[in-house]
């Protein structure tokens, strides 16, 4: 396949009248490419695919099915929002899939961490060709590759996102951001009245909290991850690190250790916390958090949250530690 080349002409998107006119222009385009027909997209609630869904929304309305997928391995309030922003404020047509159950009963007891992501990414395209198999009429699928994937790979975004294109299925593609930087697709976001924190959301795994949950997960310590990443989150929120550090996240080791509540031996887990900055994702370095924000953090998770009974926060920079865990 031949690579796609963003011209040297084409302007960088950095206002909202700029990004006013790349929607024109691309609702133009879409009607155009895709006439009266049917499109799909794996609405995963990333930057990407919620701006490409808001594109089309706006282009062909109920044309688009957006289906998404609910791994169990979210973060928490990430498929509500999906549902809030799509299904109600949009009146999308969303297909919504629980199949948490089915993911972590393939899960179960399964440790390694390339194992896990097979199984995610294997199922994710399971789930979503069996969705597509009930629908009629679809020609066309949509996507939120954009420019950096291009550049990567050979421009399937598939590659290091959960999912892809279901085998045997023969859809057009729809990728209307392909030309697009990240920067540039938050400025279309935001024109496209999409919330802020959707569209300035740090970058999430395709397994999700699949890879926290250290080794092998348990529906109890997911919980107590999701519970205490929303925590670190929150208070990333209230105290202006949220969109000053590039990714900020907890994980959790599958060991307990020895602790005391009300005067009784506690045993819980370690809530991990790791923030970084980086700019590639080739390597990163350890934001410093506020030593009092660590304390209220630790206090808020260890009182908060039940099965954890410590923080602790990772000081190492990549290299020679990764961005994740596993
Ligand atoms: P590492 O851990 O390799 O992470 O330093 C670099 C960046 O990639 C993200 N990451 C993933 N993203 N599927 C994804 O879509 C994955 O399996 C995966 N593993 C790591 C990580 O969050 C960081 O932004």
């Amino acid at each position: 396949m031949e690579k796609i080349i963003r011209p040297e002409s084409m302007e960088r998107i950095t206002t909202p009248e700029l990004a006013q006119k790349f929607i024109e222009e691309q609702i133009e385009e879409i009607r155009t490419h895709v006439g009266d027909g049917k499109v799909l997209l794996a609405l995963s609630g990333g930057v990407d695919s919620s701006v490409v869904a808001a594109l089309l929304i706006k282009a062909i309305g109920k044309q688009l099915v957006c289906v998404h997928v609910n791994h169990g391995l979210m973060r928490k309030g990430e498929s509500e929002q999906v549902i809030d922003v799509f299904g109600k404020e949009l009146d999308a047509n969303l297909i919504y899939v629980d199949a948490a159950d089915r993911f972590l009963n393939l899960l179960d007891g399964v440790a390694d961490p390339e194992r896990k992501r097979k199984i995610i990414g294997g199922e994710f395209i399971k789930v979503f060709d069996e969705e597509a198999a009930k629908l009629e009429g679809i020609g066309y699928l949509a996507q939120g590759t954009i420019y950096p994937d291009i550049l990567e790979s050979d421009g399937v975004k598939a590659h290091h996102n959960v999912g892809g294109l279901p085998e045997g299925m023969e859809f057009k593609l729809v990728e209307p951001v392909k030309l697009l930087f990240k920067d540039e697709v938050r400025v279309v976001g935001e024109a496209l009245g999409l919330p802020h924190g959707m569209v300035y959301r740090q970058p999430f795994p395709g397994p999700g909290l699949g890879v926290r949950c250290l080794g092998a997960i348990t529906r109890d310590r997911l919980h107590a991850l999701r519970e205490a990443d929303a925590i670190l989150r929150d208070e990333f929120d209230k105290n202006g690190l949220a969109e000053k550090v590039w990714q900020y996240f907890v994980a959790v080791p599958d060991f307990k250790s020895v602790g005391v509540r009300n005067g009784k031996r506690y045993e819980g887990w370690a809530a991990i916390i790791r923030a970084v900055n980086t700019t590639d994702a080739m390597t990163a370095t350890v934001e410093d958090i506020p030593h009092s924000l660590i304390h209220h953090i630790t206090e808020r998770i260890t009182h908060e949250v039940e099965g954890i009974n410590r923080v602790l926060v990772d000081y190492t920079p990549k290299p020679v530690g990764t961005i994740e865990f596993e």
